[in-house]
């Protein structure tokens, strides 16, 4: 299996943690509903390729996200997968109620810094879904889970345009506030660049949330996604988003493509010399049998460049 030459740069984590979010960001996006046996091999594969968390599902409303409307049965399904995180989505008490009565662990709110989008996403301003989020966080707090704060369109908006920073840091603050462990900043359309990336977790610092409690979610639309990421790691940043494949999108947004994908963030942090303690081979493997059972090949490069070509495989 061909590997980067490792050649350690400065200045640079040694360990990154990836949140994979293949199984959620990526099939809540597809046309066809994957079956939830293929959603439970999928999640049982991306766990043994080396994975430590690996997001599972969404306790939305299942008319709003058909794909995942099998939640309740699926969950059930991982309970035999050790030692891996296995955090799943609620936008409300119900979602919540849900999530905690099939034992999950790790829950994650997600919040929209535009007021377009938490419209669009969960059909409330932004205060409202805010006032939806502290009760949850709180008993999700209460129940010994773990809890993530999903902040989207921190760096663009597809109705709304450019998205000021201090606008992003006023909702970090809040989800911090009630009680969130971690954040996780999310371009949901793919549109940030490095120097952005830098100018938002600095602010982020100087107004009191820190390094090591944020996350990066970038989407790949505009190919920024791997970039976004090396910027974030030189400001220190350790837990990464990527999905298997380059899976993903947003069915509320309409310019949401393909998350960063996970093969081509592990091809950089194999070369950089980062540990992430994922096997590439069987990584790539299990996103090229998704893509065949989702009848398109992956978009990520580096489970094109790993996969033989069918000439080369006659010779
Ligand atoms: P609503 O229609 O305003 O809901 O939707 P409601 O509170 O008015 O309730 C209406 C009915 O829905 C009630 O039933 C509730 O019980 C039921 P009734 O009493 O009429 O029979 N209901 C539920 N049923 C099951 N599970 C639930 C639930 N909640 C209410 N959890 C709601 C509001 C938030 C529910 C809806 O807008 C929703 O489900 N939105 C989810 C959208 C979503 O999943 N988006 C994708 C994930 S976010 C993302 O991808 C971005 C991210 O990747 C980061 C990035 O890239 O930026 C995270
Ligand atoms: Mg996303």
């Amino acid at each position: 299996m061909t590997l980067p030459m490792v050649v350690p740069a400065q200045g640079l984590p040694p360990r990154i943690r990836i949140h994979e979010v293949g199984a959620r960001d990526g099939l809540q996006n597809e046309k066809t509903t994957v079956p939830t046996e293929t959603k439970a091999e999928f999640i049982h594969r991306l766990a043994a390729a080396g994975l430590t968390t690996v997001e599972a599902t969404s306790f939305v409303h299942p008319k709003w996200v058909p794909q995942l409307a099998d939640a309740e049965a699926l969950f059930p399904l991982l309970q035999d997968i050790d030692g891996v995180h296995l955090p799943v989505l609620v936008p409300n008490d119900r979602g919540l109620d849900r999530a905690l009565a099939l034992g999950a662990r790790r829950v994650a709110v997600f919040a929209s810094v535009t007021e377009s989008f938490a419209k669009a996403n969960l059909n409330r301003t932004v205060a409202e879904s805010l006032a939806v989020f502290e009760p949850v966080v709180a008993r999700a707090k209460d129940a010994g889970a773990h809890v993530r704060g999903y902040l989207s369109m921190c760096f663009g908006d597809p109705w709304e345009g450019a998205v000021p920073v201090h606008q992003v840091v006023s909702v970090a603050k809040s989800l911090m506030d009630m009680g969130c462990d971690e954040l996780s900043l999310g371009d949901t359309i793919g549109v940030a660049t490095p120097g952005h990336v830098q100018a938002l977790l600095a602010e982020l610092n100087e107004e009191g949330v820190a390094t090591n409690t944020i996350g990066v979610h970038f989407h790949d639309t505009y190919g920024q996604a791997l970039a976004n990421t090396l910027a974030a790691l030189q400001h220190g940043v350790t837990t990464v988003d990527a999905s298997a494949g380059g899976l993903g999108g947003c069915p509320f947004a309409k310019s949401a493509t393909g998350n960063l994908a996970t093969e081509d963030l592990v091809w950089m942090l194999e070369g950089l010399g980062i540990e992430t303690g994922v096997d590439l081979g069987l990584l790539t493997d299990t996103s090229r049998w998704m893509a065949e059972r989702l009848g398109r090949p992956s978009p990520s490069r580096t489970v094109r460049a790993l996969t033989p070509q069918a000439e080369d495989q006659e010779q």
